[in-house]
């Protein structure tokens, strides 16, 4: 996918584009499709059933019932949504008296880490669970940590930093074993890794669909029938009451179409992006032999679409402006903390410095990149590497 207009896009974590074909599905219902799905009228009508259509596609990619999935507004909401609605649920059975707990991973996205210690704050008793240096988490430091009062445990499917897999089959039945939920944020994995509910052993799933070449502003929690959640947003009743609010019928069907090409087209998306991560990987070394790659590279273990590296003694931002400068957009962690002056908490739980993780750049590959692509993105690096490094060193000499 070309970007701008000669540049390269290496920023697919971040977001995709919108699968043109989903797009046409979805135009109608913008258009003379746009009725209201409550209506009982036949225009409403046609919008329950285009939502019950995109329901039913994104419960086969998960294999569950259509009704264990509850459409959000996204991932964001979906995670905020399963954590505090285990807390809710847990407090309402259980009283004022007794602390409910959660556990959690380091490297969870701001999504999941930002609710847990605004609840934290509220009395919520918080584990953060730490990685190791691969960023993955040891599913008997999941175990050491449950107690009689955790209502949760949420851990990441894969990092969208680092592309590292969690043993979350692994980290499920232990938390089954012990009575507990256990919720994933799937975001990076749709389109890429294995999303059924049951052999993933959870009970609560997030997705967001613009990471998978569906729109913005539309995602959806998976939770298995019978979980203990209380509901968080209330209105006129939709999703069987789950999450009030007119439905939004165009990106709901474009997210249930999304979801079942990207599932179609799995094994040859995840072959492609394999190679495209391997061609840059090894341009990368070969130009800039001081470069050092954070996470795995064990294709059992990472996400074959990211490479996240650390570039020494280069400011990330200040490499990112170079090469947007040359055509080239990626990120130094997280889209969501661009403008943040804060290191990633995800390259610091690695074990790197500050300083390291300041340096960090993260390339993330899809389906328009070439392989003539990772080789400019590399020329590119290593031009405005020069660059950065020859005015760094005037500066320091200057100064
Ligand atoms: C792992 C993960 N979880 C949650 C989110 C939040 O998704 P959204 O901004 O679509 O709500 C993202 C987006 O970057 C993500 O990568």
């Amino acid at each position: 996918m070309t970007y701008g207009r000669e540049g390269i896009y290496l920023d697919h974590a971040a977001t995709t584009p919108v699968d043109p074909g989903v797009v046409e599905l979805m135009l109608p219902f913008f258009a003379e499709q746009f009725g209201n799905p409550s209506s009982i009228y036949q225009l409403g009508q046609e919008a329950r059933a285009a939502i019950d259509g995109a329901r039913r596609q994104c419960a086969a990619v998960l294999g569950c019932s259509p009704s264990e999935v509850v459409f959000t507004s996204g991932a964001t909401e979906s995670d905020n949504l399963a954590l505090r609605g285990a807390v809710d649920a847990w407090r309402r059975e259980h009283g004022g008296e007794r602390r409910p707990h959660l556990v959690i991973s380091a490297i969870e996205h701001h999504a999941v880490l930002d609710t847990a210690m605004t609840l934290a704050e509220d009395g919520v008793d918080l584990d953060i669970v730490p990685v190791d240096a691969s960023g993955r988490i040891d599913p008997a430091e999941v175990a050491a940590a449950i107690r009689p009062e955790t209502c949760l445990v949420s851990v990441m499917l894969a990092n969208n930093e680092l592309g590292t897999i969690q043993p979350v089959a692994e980290i499920a039945a232990i938390a089954s074993e012990r009575g507990v939920p256990m919720h994933t944020d799937a975001v990076q994995g749709a389109g890429l890794l294995d999303l059924s509910v049951n052999r993933l052993g959870v009970d609560m799933l997030s997705l967001s669909a613009h990471k998978f070449y569906g729109p913005k502003g539309v995602g959806l929690l998976y939770v298995r029938k019978g979980t203990r959640i209380a509901w968080q947003q209330h209105g006129g009743g939709q999703e069987s009451g789950r999450r009030g609010g007119t439905e939004s019928v165009p990106l709901i069907v474009g997210m249930g179409e999304a979801l079942q090409r990207a599932e179609n087209l799995r094994d040859q998306y995840v072959a492609h992006c394999r190679t495209l991560v391997d061609r840059l990987w090894e341009q990368l070394r070969s130009n800039l032999p001081d470069t050092v790659r954070n996470g795995t590279d064990d294709p059992g273990l990472a996400l074959p679409n990211i490479l996240n590296v650390v570039l020494p003694g280069i400011q990330g931002e200040t490499m990112l402006l170079n090469l947007d400068l040359l055509g080239i957009a990626a990120s130094a962690g997280s889209a969501c903390t661009t403008g943040n002056a804060e290191p990633s908490h995800v390259v610091l739980a690695i074990g790197r410095t500050e300083q390291e993780a300041r340096s960090t750049i993260r390339f993330s590959v899809g389906r328009g990149n070439s392989l003539d692509e990772m080789d400019a993105a590399v020329a590119a690096v290593a031009e405005a590497a020069e660059r950065v490094r020859a005015l760094s060193g005037t500066v320091s000499a200057a100064g």
